[in-house]
């Protein structure tokens, strides 16, 4: 029995904060979810809430660090309200276990990345006995459709498909955090996107770690091509996206599945972490950027209009400025749509440890810095060639930071902004675009 419970009017209230990547949001909308069912509404404050939980993000060390000065700044909450239950799910919570319940004398409950489901009965039990609770088995059979999620909300919905990573890059952490890879069935995926569609959802971002090895191990082995040419005669599915790719396992036939499949956008989130052969041979990257640059050319050869973007981690152990301008070049010479970059972050239990953090920080930064001003250089040049065309886009609804305006995404993942004109969000619009910032694309519907 919830100790708060003293009147049957009473609603529990949770606070649940998300870091790190989209597979991380959706576990939080599963957890959100599953605790609806014990009768828990979602607060947007910590103060309110008779739970809390931080749902983190291992990655870099930043994302870890700022989970600590959360749960710092949550101590007095617990002194004075000692029925308060606080709970650290997902990466961060794997891969300390139970160090953060010696740590952190007031977090009561620590379940990591496989046990999610879990969370409304570890509650309940520390509610019960006021005794912490840990759950961090890592078991690669993890139950995903046992989880309901809290209703959709918009147009747009993610789902996963596989989870875990069996690759072994020195740097990466998620292998541990995340476990062994594991495909959902690719009926299963079926059933879960026509409930979503019922639901009013038209396009699906489907996530896994390692996304293209998707049905390792499935009877059949099905491959991610396979799924896409599942999902996309499902009646009222308008798009379908998915991340992330590792250039290793790109096959011709999944390059071809985008090309030929209507629902299958033409974007590839494909990061190749570093231009220079030595670093991803130090990262265990298993390819060079010549091979990289060869896969490039088979993506555009193929899915002429497909646009790409990428991952690159600045400052890796020894990467000098030769390395750094491989980098460069990859990145000027590819020209991707968009480029997520990253300071380069000692991982514990990673293998790039032994290496240490020899790149100063400046160099760090200055390195972040060049590759962002060469980026958003590309990245303008790619808006602009879009002025004066026309664009289809999925209506999200309004933009975050101009209400009034609504925003959406073409094809290729360019985000724009429009005056709403009659549509709703759902809908699928040609968008004439007049201009362009280095961000958006802006513009007016001109057809739907
Ligand atoms: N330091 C910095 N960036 C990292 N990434 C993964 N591990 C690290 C690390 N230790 C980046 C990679 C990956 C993205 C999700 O995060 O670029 O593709
Ligand atoms: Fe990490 Fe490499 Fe797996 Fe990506 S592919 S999650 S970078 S180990």
């Amino acid at each position: 029995m919830p100790i708060k419970c003293v009147s049957p009017d009473y609603v529990m209230k949770l606070y649940i904060e998300t870091f790190g990547c989209q597979m991380n949001v959706l576990d939080s909308q599963l957890v959100e979810g599953s605790l609806a069912r014990d009768g828990y509404t979602k607060v947007s404050t910590p103060d309110e809430a008779d739970l809390i939980l931080y749902n983190t993000c291992s990655v870099r060390d930043r994302a870890e660090e700022k989970v600590r000065s959360r749960l710092g700044r949550i101590r007095g909450l617990k002194e004075s309200r000692p029925d308060l239950v606080i709970g650290i799910l997902g990466c961060m919570a794997q891969r300390e276990s139970g160090k953060l319940l010696s740590a952190w004398p007031h977090v009561d409950l620590v379940c990591g990345t496989r046990e999610l489901h879990r969370v409304p009965e570890l509650v309940r039990e520390i509610q019960e006995s006021r005794r912490p609770a840990k759950a961090t088995d890592i078991r690669a059979d993890f139950v995903f459709d046992t989880m309901p999620r809290p209703g959709v909300d918009g147009p747009l919905a993610y789902v996963s498909v596989m989870r875990g990573c069996d690759n072994v890059c020195s740097f990466c952490v998620v292998p541990r955090t995340r476990g062994r890879e594991n495909s959902k069935p690719l009926q299963a995926v079926v059933d879960e996107l026509k409930g979503l569609i019922d639901q009013g959802v038209k396009e699906v971002m489907l996530l896994g770690q390692n996304i293209n090895s998707y049905g390792k191990g499935l009877p059949g082995e099905p491959d991610l091509a396979d799924l896409l040419a599942a999902l996309d005669p499902i009646p009222g599915l308008e798009r379908i996206r998915f991340v992330t790719s590792n250039p290793w396992d790109m096959t011709e036939k999944l390059f071809r599945a985008m090309e030929e499949l209507p629902t299958v956008c033409e974007y590839l989130h494909f990061p190749f972490q570093s231009g220079s052969d030595r670093i991803l041979e130090s990262m265990r990257r298993d390819y060079t950027a010549n091979d990289y640059l060869r896969l490039v050319d088979r993506a555009r050869a193929l899915v002429p209009t497909i646009e790409l973007a990428t991952d690159i981690i600045v400052g890796y152990p020894g990467e000098d400025d030769e390395d750094f301008e491989a980098t460069v070049r990859m990145v000027r010479e590819v020209e991707f749509l968009q480029a997520y970059i990253f300071k380069y972050s000692v991982r514990p239990g990673t293998t790039a440890v032994r290496l240490g953090d020899p790149v100063p920080i400046p160099t760090k930064k200055s390195r972040n810095r060049i590759l962002l001003e060469i980026q958003d250089e590309i990245t303008l040049r790619k808006r602009k060639e879009k002025v004066g065309q026309t664009e289809q886009v999925l209506v999200e609804g309004p933009s975050k930071k101009v209400p009034e305006i609504f925003s959406g995404r073409t094809r290729q993942n360019h985000l724009a902004v429009f005056p709403p004109d009659g549509t709703v969000p759902g809908d699928l619009v040609d968008v004439l675009v007049a201009d362009c910032t280095p961000r958006v694309l802006r513009g007016e519907v001109c057809s739907r």
